[in-house]
């Protein structure tokens, strides 16, 4: 039996999943790339399966030390078409679900409401303890920066999407994205 096998008879036996972090969040039927096969098993005793996983661009948005408290800095992600304008964002100490940095207060969402569309540049508020995105021009939805960009008021249904970071050093990668870009059927294009 090869070095291989023997790994993934062990995980299947403990019924770990063997998906990591980064996979996991990645993963998502349909929308998915076939850029490696790897093999899952998510309960004891069950069957391992195979999975696609999604493979999207790691790209540098930003440094740590570049970022301003509260000042937005705008990149494309995963790529340079349509509906592809970001931010990334040092929200000023607020903690928020899916931050980087020493205090997780670093996130980047898309800037396209999820409703119609709505381009919502210059729309971050940072008031308070509260850090939104909003109001969206068009019908005023209102998302919560701090929640992975729930929906506090308005048309919209879905959160904003959330970009997914790293940080290596002083560098802010982005790897990935939770939720569909607004007028995609698939985030990554290509796929
Ligand atoms: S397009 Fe943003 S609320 Fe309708």
């Amino acid at each position: 039996m090869s070095d291989v096998n023997k790994k993934d008879e062990t995980a299947a036996d403990h019924g770990r999943c063997m998906l990591n972090r980064r996979q996991f969040l990645m993963y998502s039927g349909t929308a998915a790339v076939a850029a490696s096969t790897i093999s899952i098993s998510l309960f004891p005793g069950e069957a391992q399966a195979k999975a696609r996983v999604v493979t999207y661009p790691r790209k540098k948005v930003a440094q740590l030390s570049q970022l301003k408290d509260n000042q937005p800095l705008d990149f494309n992600y995963p790529d340079d078409g349509p509906n592809s304008q970001c931010f990334v964002v040092n929200m000023g100490g607020a903690k928020a679900g899916g931050g980087v940095g020493s205090r997780r207060d670093v996130v980047a969402f898309s800037y396209l409401c999820t409703h119609q569309g709505g381009p919502m540049n210059g729309k971050y508020q940072a008031v308070g303890e509260h850090r939104v995105l909003g109001q969206c021009p068009l019908h005023l939805s209102t998302y919560d920066l701090t929640r992975h960009g729930i929906i506090v008021s308005g048309q919209a249904y879905q959160s904003i999407p959330q970009v997914l970071l790293e940080v290596d050093g002083d560098d802010v990668y982005a790897v990935g994205i939770m939720g569909l870009l607004f007028g995609r059927n698939q985030n990554l294009m290509d796929a």
